[in-house]
């Protein structure tokens, strides 16, 4: 039997947890998917530099990433940043690939075009761990709430500055002195300034708000306000109020006097009582919690961050996207609300 073809775009903490486990569980892959699955080449910046921790051959490593992505049945982006990563995804599902990403900046920015050339070519895209990392969230949001009505959606969705803030709050160190530790353990964005200032958690919450509310919403909608300003003199003083400061990410559905719908999306560090649920929230794990007028309440809650909890996510795309290659189907088809009217946003 002919094997899939996997392209990877990117080796660093992601890339390298996926290829880990391509090679480790190739033949659970192949029992999964019905194929077993060929990593036919891994696009990086430096071909030349050894990766053994990748478990994957030398020979595979290349730069030339555009030829790459031509040559594949689905394309594994983890790369991050708007380009080259749009360029290639772009590429790939006009080749015929489908496509498995986990970045959030990307989506953030220009989700309904990646939507569009999904649909227009017949293929796959999935992102499930473009927010909150190893939690299954984005599924059970788009496709197992369809039949409901979300209200609101809040949470914790940046590993990095919660694990800053924790750290903070748990030994009384400086934001600079604990940043470093979450680069060191993979949790921060190549360009960490992305985390502090709050940049991921408006993606993510764009993400978030897109497929709640089944409308688009890109980042630039999503008001921000980052940790950067946060002493450790404010968290003692949240301390004796009983508080921790967390960064919330919030999506709300609102409606006026007349009925008119509007969205309030935004992301702000917010007092969270040491009672509340999200305030034992630690390290880089995340907590999402979704209201909805038939479920009612429900709570989300996991690794937000790192190697393998996001290699989690991205595996369990990478098998679907996969299975509908040898089956000839596609999966929720994220494109079919891209025509959707735009909900206004409320003025925060
Ligand atoms: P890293 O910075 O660790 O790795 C990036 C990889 O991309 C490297 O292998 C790098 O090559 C390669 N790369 C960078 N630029 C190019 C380019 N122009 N052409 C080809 N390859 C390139 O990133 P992460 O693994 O941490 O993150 C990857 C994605 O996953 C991002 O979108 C991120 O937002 C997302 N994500 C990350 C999480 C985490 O916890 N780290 C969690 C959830 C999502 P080289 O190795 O040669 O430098
Ligand atoms: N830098 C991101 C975070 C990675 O800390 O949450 C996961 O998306």
């Amino acid at each position: 039997e002919s094997p899939l073809r996997v392209a990877l775009l990117g080796c660093g903490t992601v890339g390298t947890a996926v290829a880990r486990r391509l090679v480790d569980r190739a033949d659970e892959f192949a029992a999964r998917v019905g194929r077993p699955l060929e990593v036919v080449g891994v696009a990086v910046r430096d071909a030349g530099k050894p990766r053994p921790e990748s478990g994957l051959d030398a020979s595979l490593f290349t730069t030339d990433a555009d030829e790459l992505v031509t040559r594949a049945d689905v394309v594994v982006e983890l790369i991050g940043g708007i380009e080259p990563a749009r360029g290639l995804l772009i590429s790939a599902m006009k080749h015929g690939a489908s496509v498995v990403t986990a970045n959030k900046a990307l989506l953030g920015e220009d989700g309904p075009r990646l939507y569009e050339t999904a649909a227009e070519n017949g293929v796959d895209l999935y992102y499930e761990a473009s927010v909150a990392g190893a939690i299954p969230l984005l599924r059970p949001l788009h496709v197992s709430l369809a039949g409901d009505s979300v209200q609101r959606v809040m949470g914790i969705v940046n590993g990095t500055t919660n694990f800053i803030l924790d750290k903070m709050d748990r030994t009384g160190e400086d934001l600079a002195d604990v940043l470093t530790e979450a680069q060191e353990l993979g949790y921060a964005e190549a360009d960490p300034s992305a985390d502090v200032e709050g940049h991921d958690a408006r993606a993510k919450a764009a993400i978030l708000a897109s497929l709640a509310f089944h409308t688009r919403v890109a980042a630039p909608d999503v008001s921000c306000e980052g940790i950067m300003s946060i002493t450790s003199e404010d968290i003692r003083a949240a301390r004796k109020m009983g508080c921790v400061v967390k960064l919330l990410a919030i999506c709300e559905r609102r409606q006026d006097e007349r009925g008119d719908e509007s969205l309030s999306v935004r992301v702000h560090p917010t007092l969270v009582p040491r009672s509340h649920p999200l305030a034992s929230v630690r390290e880089a794990y995340n907590a999402v919690f979704i209201e909805t007028e038939l479920a009612g309440e429900l709570m989300f809650y996991g690794q937000g961050a790192g190697g393998d909890p996001t290699a989690s996510a991205v595996l369990g795309d990478l098998v679907q996207a996969a299975r509908h290659k040898v089956t000839g189907s596609r999966g929720p088809g994220e494109s079919a609300y891209a025509d959707l009217p735009i909900l206004p946003m409320a003025q925060v």
